[in-house]
């Protein structure tokens, strides 16, 4: 290891973030893990299978990924858009035409937006398929659900935020048909949209779900699904997951 390498692992700045050192043993690595918290994502004890790309597909990684370039791109957007019904449409105009890597920001959000829909759902879909649903897990299936549904919520508030003719319209059929939900259907649809049509109010509202409420709620999530993770161990590492081929008795007694 180089001299700087050393006096930057010495570092009072380096003991802060890596609080323990690290010595190639079992504990060693543990401990590592353990008290670092940007390694949180996975167990203090991995095994190697449980790590391998073909386990995971690294699908709940990439979900994370995007709902982080989304958190980003948002933030730039906030800057210029104001959710109002005479200025929202003029904004995203002037984010496309006159705003610094406005369009591109634009085209950022919208696409990592698209893409964490289809990557979440994939992603439940790996994990349904490993059996990691079951116990221990099921906790974290439920809180997973929540964050499947609260990204589809955010693709539904994001979508009427451009207050073009689409969003107009779309959000106009969306909310008709929570309307037909038995007994809170109605209810529901004044509630979303604070009148009894798709205008400024509901503009506003949309907004404040769509960069407050459902951004809070899905981060606090996260914390707890990827500390659930952390807890629970990865499915295709544990004894119910290394069972690939059938129990041996079974296989014999079949063939
Ligand atoms: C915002 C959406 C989500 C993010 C960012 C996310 C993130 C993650 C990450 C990073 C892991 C570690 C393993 C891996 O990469 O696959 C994981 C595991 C897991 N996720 Fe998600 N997840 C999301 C949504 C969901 C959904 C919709 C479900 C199910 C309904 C779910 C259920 C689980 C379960 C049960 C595990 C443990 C899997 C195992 O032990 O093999 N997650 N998630």
């Amino acid at each position: 290891m180089s001299k700087t390498g050393d006096r930057v692992r010495a570092s009072a700045a380096w003991r802060s973030v890596f609080r323990a050192p690290h010595t190639d043993t079992p504990r060693g690595r543990a401990m590592a893990t353990f008290q670092n918290f940007f390694l949180h994502v996975y167990p203090v004890k991995v095994p190697r299978r449980a790590l391998s790309f073909r386990s995971t597909l690294r699908l709940g990684f990439a979900s994370a990924v995007l709902f982080g370039v989304l958190l980003v791109s948002g933030l730039y957007l906030m800057f210029f858009y104001v959710p109002s019904i005479t200025d929202a449409y003029f904004d995203m105009h002037e984010i496309a035409t006159a705003v610094a890597f406005g369009q591109f920001v634009r085209n950022a959000h919208r696409w990592a937006a698209h893409l964490m829909v289809l990557v979440v759902f994939l992603h439940m879909l790996r994990v349904f398929y490993a059996g990691a649903y079951k116990s221990p897990r099921q906790f974290n299936w439920v809180v997973g659900v929540l964050l499947l549904l609260g990204t589809l919520g955010l693709s539904f508030t994001g979508y009427l935020l451009p207050w073009d003719q689409l969003a107009f319209w779309a959000v106009t059929v969306g909310t008709n048909i929570a309307s037909y939900a038995p007994f809170l259907g109605e209810s529901a649809r004044r509630a979303l949209l604070g009148a009894p049509e798709v205008g400024g109010k509901a503009l506003l509202r949309f907004y404040v779900f769509h960069v407050y409420a459902l951004p809070a709620v899905l981060v606090t999530l996260l914390g707890v699904h990827i500390w659930r993770v952390r807890k629970d161990g990865l499915a295709s590492g544990d004894a119910q997951g290394e069972r690939a081929e059938p129990p041996q008795e079974v296989s014999a007694s079949a063939g």
